[in-house]
């Protein structure tokens, strides 16, 4: 049997009376959201053809300077959420600090965007799925005045709507705006993401790893247990698991949110904190993944329940099915009681 296609606009048009905030404000800034996310889908496609087009740093054919893909990204979701009129500020991880947007639409707007414009961009030379990660939050200052740093240093419990897009073998935009997890695909000849993947719910046990491997010594002794845990046989248990890292943290996490599994950043060595960053990545994907029935951590803390100090704190991360993240946690707090967090 043949189902209707629902586009990602009449799904946001339909569940708008489901927001917290019913305006219609959340609705056309996911649908601004989306719109950047096709732009720049657009380029991303045209990737493989940047040597014979023209590469970064030359000038295209009308003499403007050919940016960096992720450059792109960020000035294309930029320059969306100014002009929409529902967003009154962002904070980016390519922009050292956050942007207030000053015209007078901007400043009557209800919501800061966080976002990591383009997610894994190192592997867009060798055609491997990226992404962009996007959190929405309530401003807390007052409307009609700019937005200041409190209104994006809210913990991730507050976000009222987050998700990602992954640019892979087909496109989609995953989100919630609070209640389910929903996934939409672009389908290229219509223009439209479209309704796919209704109400994902992530598996409870995982089968699958993500952990850069290469850093074992600068892991904890609990994260390498864990790690060792994940690959010594057990056919009560399942194991071994499969080891998958793309290196795109939206990619692995899109797997792993599908099929069930563990992601991990951990604290290294030398970078207590590990590498990811708290607003852009950790916790837009720890929102979702908890709507789909799953659990972030940092080890001790949830991640959404760790206060932002800085727009680009990093944060150690454990995010995807239950039962995984409880386990590597126990582990964690076996052997290591204080937090550096
Ligand atoms: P970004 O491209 O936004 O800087 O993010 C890259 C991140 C993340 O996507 C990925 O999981 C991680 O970096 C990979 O890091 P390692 O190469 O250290 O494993
Ligand atoms: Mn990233
Ligand atoms: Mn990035």
């Amino acid at each position: 049997m043949l189902n209707k296609i629902i586009t990602l606009n009449e799904y946001i048009a339909h569940k708008q009376k489901d927001f917290s905030y019913a305006t219609g404000e959340l609705s056309g800034l996911l649908q601004d959201i989306a719109l950047a996310a096709k732009i720049v889908n657009r380029e991303i496609n045209k990737a493989g053809l940047v040597n014979i087009l023209g590469a970064t740093g030359s000038s295209n054919v009308y003499g403007e300077e050919v940016k960096k893909l992720d450059v792109f990204a960020n000035d294309q979701f930029i320059r969306s959420l100014r002009t929409s009129g529902e967003c009154c500020g962002v904070a980016s991880e390519e922009e050292e600090s956050f942007i207030a947007f000053e015209n007078e639409k901007a400043k009557k707007a209800h919501y800061v965007v966080c976002m990591d414009p383009l997610d894994g961009s190192s592997n867009i030379d060798v055609n491997i799925s990226i992404g962009t990660i996007f959190g929405i939050y309530r401003r807390k200052s007052k409307v009609s005045d700019i937005c200041n740093l409190d209104d994006f240093l809210q913990k991730g419990r507050e976000l009222v709507a987050a998700g990602y897009v992954i640019y892979g073998s087909s496109t989609m935009l995953v989100y919630s705006a609070g209640g389910k997890v929903n996934g939409f695909t672009l389908d290229p000849s219509l223009g439209e993401f479209c309704l796919s993947h209704h109400d994902i719910k992530i598996p409870k046990k995982g089968k699958i790893y993500s952990i850069n491997e290469s850093y074992k010594n600068s892991f904890s002794k609990s994260v390498n247990e864990f790690v060792e845990y994940c690959k010594t046989e057990d056919k009560a248990t399942n194991r071994p698991y499969s080891s998958r890292y793309v290196g795109s943290m939206v990619t692995d996490f899109h797997r792993n949110l599908i099929k069930g599994g563990i992601f991990m950043y951990p604290a290294l060595r030398n970078h207590p904190n590990g590498k990811l960053r708290l607003l852009f990545e950790g916790c837009p994907m720890a929102y979702l993944v908890e709507k789909a029935g799953g659990r972030a951590t940092t080890g001790y803390t949830d991640i959404l329940d760790v206060q932002p100090t800085g727009v680009h704190q990093r944060v150690p991360i454990f995010i995807g099915s239950e039962d995984m993240v409880e386990k590597v946690e126990a582990f964690i707090q076996k052997y290591e009681s204080v937090s550096s967090l």
